[in-house]
């Protein structure tokens, strides 16, 4: 029997039942839809709109439902026309009449609003927490790899000396602007749509405000058609997500790389990496190749949402509905990539001598070249063409800047001295690059340390 049946006559069609189901996707929800009924239900009764003795069983009723279905002693029934429906009716069929009372002042369209936003700040700071994780291994990481020097590179060519270190702090940053947006996003959802009743609030003397309070929200929607309609803190999650999946899989593009024999900067731990059916000699690195693939999934999502929402009329309308397992895909798209990504972060094998061996070749050293004639009083700009004839020089010889002999340095330009190899020396290049957020070794120790003292003031302000 549907909650609305009183207008209609005729049986719905069993396609339709189907069709118009959210049953199977919000069942999710249910702790929240209680909470919210517990919350409305308390408010109703301390404003006298119910009378305390039905707040009561009302509240009894929907705990003992949420311990049963906790505890799987209640199964949701999938023939439901949606979450609010079961939890009302079956609230009805365990306390009677005071059950019938649960909808005074609301309607499921404040009601889904409400849920959603509840259901979406839990997964996020579960999202938040995930995040954090990630950044601590990150940072471990950059710590025990500060002076592993590497090739950076700019269009994939080998351009300057880095460090490991300095790279993985790289991504440490993008993640903690994802926090950021995720708290950001986070602020704008947490306000409570209850009140706005079906689009033109109500006239019953509600406490929203309390109400609110009561759910952990710091505050209220302040138009009723905008409260039922507005989901976009589900746009702004989804779109936080995509940035996130941006960062995860360019990320993950970086360790395919790393993992081929042609860079080889890395081994992943078996337990991270999948063979061949044919080729015996493969290992091949599935995990990151479906992170990357599966951001195609998130940034979906988000046009799914998008797109659905951009031509709705004031308020609430049922294409509304389809936000749910756009945004739900999402969440767990991410936080099963972030899941996955933090064990094979941890466990993979860094190969420095191999990142060092890179280093040496490809002329990285050309720009610190070209400042040591800068050192010696030439403008940057000659220094540049004369750096880059001794490339053409080493190139010409087979040498290298290390191993190209004075006389032919100062052929090219007699400001050279001895002093060359040592301002060449990968180390020197990169220890030298001391700039606040370089590469040098002391400056990934620093940022290091500034991320650790940020990640345990988060996790002392979430605790
Ligand atoms: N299952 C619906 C949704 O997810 C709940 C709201 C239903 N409201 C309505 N007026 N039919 O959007």
């Amino acid at each position: 029997m549907k909650l609305w049946a009183g207008r209609f006559k005729g049986q719905l069609d069993s396609r339709t039942n189907d069709f118009n189901s959210s049953i199977s996707f919000d069942s999710r929800m249910v702790k929240e839809d209680i909470a919210g009924s517990i919350a409305h239900a308390s408010m109703l009764g301390a404003q006298g709109i119910i009378s305390m003795e039905d707040k009561e069983k009302i509240v009894a009723g929907l705990t003992g439902i949420l311990e049963d279905i906790l505890s799987g002693r209640l199964s949701i029934d999938p023939q439901a026309e949606d979450v609010h429906t079961f939890v009302e009716g079956e609230l009805t069929a365990r306390v009677g009449d005071a059950g019938k009372r649960l909808h005074t002042a609301r309607s499921r369209n404040d009601q889904v609003a409400l849920d959603l936003r509840l259901y979406l700040r839990s997964e996020t700071e579960e999202l938040e927490a995930l995040l954090c994780r990630l950044m601590g291994v990150l940072v471990e990481k950059a710590k025990a790899y500060s002076a592993a020097v590497m090739p950076g590179y700019t269009h994939l060519q080998r351009a300057q000396p880095i460090t490991f270190g300095h790279h993985l702090l790289a991504y440490a940053q993008m993640f903690k602007r994802d926090l950021s947006r995720l708290s950001d996003c986070k602020r704008r959802m947490n306000v409570s749509p209850l009140g706005s009743g079906a689009l033109a609030g109500t006239t019953y003397p509600l406490d929203r405000e309390g109400c609110a309070r009561a759910l952990g929200m710091d505050g209220i929607s302040h138009n009723s058609l905008d409260g039922v309609s507005d989901r976009d803190f589900a746009l702004e999650l989804a779109s936080a997500l995509s940035i996130v999946m941006v960062h995860l899989s360019r990320f993950a593009e970086e360790i395919i790389l790393w993992c081929s024999w042609e860079f080889k900067f890395i081994e992943l731990d078996d337990a991270f990496a999948t063979g061949s059916s044919i080729m015996p000699q493969k290992k091949n690195p599935d995990i990151a190749e479906l992170v990357r693939g599966k951001s195609g999934r998130v940034f979906g999502d988000l046009m799914t949402l998008l797109t659905m929402m951009k031509g709705l009329p004031l308020a609430y309308n049922k294409d509304m509905q389809e936000d749910k397992e756009a945004v739900f895909d999402a969440v767990d798209t991410v936080k099963l990539c972030v899941d996955t990504m933090i064990p094979m972060l941890e466990t993979m094998k860094v190969l420095p001598d191999n990142m060092r061996a890179a280093a040496a070749k490809g002329f990285i050293n050309a720009t610190d070249c070209a400042d040591y004639l800068v050192g010696k009083g030439l403008p940057f700009r000659d220094a540049y063409k004369a750096a880059g004839e001794l490339v053409a020089l080493c190139i010409d010889k087979g040498l290298t800047l290390e191993t190209l002999p004075l006389e032919e340095y100062q052929t090219i330009c007699g400001l050279f001295d001895t002093g060359v190899y040592d301002a060449i020396s990968l180390s020197a290049c990169v220890s030298r690059r001391t700039v606040d957020g370089g590469p040098a070794p002391q400056c990934v120790m620093k940022e290091a340390a500034a991320l650790e003292a940020w990640l345990k003031q988060e996790k002392e302000e979430k605790a």
